[in-house]
């Protein structure tokens, strides 16, 4: 297997129980996996390999580094940063390539572009922007699992990118994660570092490097298979959910829906979250749901507006206008993939009198 910038073969380390699953479901589209305990962890490890360092202290001034690129100093790059809220288009919520490129410093060394509630994003302008500045993209496609972005799986385009199988995603492991890559040294480093530094070689006693115990386990592989033998029905039952929200909320007025699929972009349905008129009291809209024993969510907050963020780093409103304007006014609804059409029609019935 060779570094190559095109898919070609699926490949999972020792979770031999999902890879056969992996394989016939994924392998017109040329995923190589290694897989991860957590989404989080597979980024840590993609920033271990970006960065050649498994030092800890030195992962941390470089996490920093990436960190200044958004303007924030979290350890859970996953997440990103304020400016990466400041720099996200208000109709896709995705990182836009134009604030990526004024915020790239000389010492940036990488940027993480979600996939945020599923919708991909815009991964050729990103690249192109990552590549001439000497930039390593990664894409946190843990929203995304089965979103397409030029009709092909994201994941599967060139940079590397990570999944989560949390609960709330699309297909769940309990935890767990998983990478993809296209480099067969990637590939290689991954599964080392996330088995104790161990060898290529496979012995379990031979120790190439520091790593960390990051393994996804026997116990949580099984549940993944029977996880993805679902995942085609239970990405349709979620597109089908989404398909008849759009439907019902349509003509309430003001109200902003998902921005919806494109040519280039097809959407894996992870949450439904519209976006309030504004000057809408958002608190009276969730209080007036409550009543009508509907539970809501306010997806999502600001990372910089978070308690620990705000006394850490001193940050407060106003550092992010865009990205707190548009977080003040999203609510995402109740919405899973068994979501009944009637309870559907009773959400939007309450959601338009919350707003009458
Ligand atoms: C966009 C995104 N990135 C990363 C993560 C972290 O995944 P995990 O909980 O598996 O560490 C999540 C999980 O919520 C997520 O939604």
């Amino acid at each position: 297997m060779a570094e190559h910038t095109r898919p070609s073969v699926l490949v999972i380390d020792d979770e031999e129980i999902i890879r056969e699953a992996l394989e016939a479901l994924l392998s017109k589209e040329g995923y190589e996996v290694a897989s991860a305990a957590t989404g989080q962890e597979g980024i840590d490890r993609l920033m271990t390999k970006q960065t050649g360092t498994t030092d800890r202290a030195e992962r941390q001034r470089l996490f920093a580094e990436v960190q200044r690129i958004f303007g924030e100093e979290v350890p859970a790059l996953y997440f990103a940063a304020p400016r990466l809220y400041m720099g996200v288009s208000s109709r896709t919520l995705n990182l836009s390539p134009e604030t990526v490129e004024a915020a790239i410093t000389d010492r940036t060394r990488a940027v993480v572009a979600v996939d945020i509630y599923g919708y991909p994003c815009e991964l050729d302008e990103l690249q192109a922007v990552c590549d001439a500045r000497g930039v390593t993209l990664i894409q946190d496609a843990c929203e995304a699992l089965g979103a397409r972005y030029q009709g092909a799986l994201v994941g599967s385009h060139g940079p590397s990118a990570v999944f989560a199988f949390y609960p709330n995603k699309q297909i769940t492991t309990g935890e767990g994660g998983m990478v993809t890559t296209h480099s067969e040294s990637e590939v290689r480093l991954l599964r080392s570092l996330r088995n104790q530094g161990r060898a290529d070689s496979g012995g379990w006693l031979e120790h190439a490097r520091l790593g960390f115990n990051y393994r996804l386990d026997d116990i949580r592989a099984a549940i993944g298979l029977g996880q993805l033998e679902k995942l085609e029905d239970i990405l349709r039952a979620r597109g089908d959910v989404a398909a008849r929200y759009a439907e019902l909320l349509a003509e309430i007025p003001g109200l902003e829906l998902p921005c919806p699929d494109d040519p280039e972009h097809e959407r894996s349905w992870f949450v439904y979250v519209v976006t309030l008129p504004a000057g809408v009291d958002r608190e009276g809209v969730i209080s007036s749901l409550a009543d009508d024993g509907i539970q809501t969510a306010r997806y999502l907050p600001c990372i910089h507006l978070q308690a620990y963020m705000q006394e850490r780093f001193g940050y407060r409103v106003g550092l992010c206008p865009v990205a707190e304007e548009i977080a003040s006014r999203t609510l995402a609804l109740p919405f899973h993939a068994r979501l009944a059409e009637d309870d559907q029609a009773y959400v939007a019935d309450a959601l338009r009198r919350a707003l009458a």
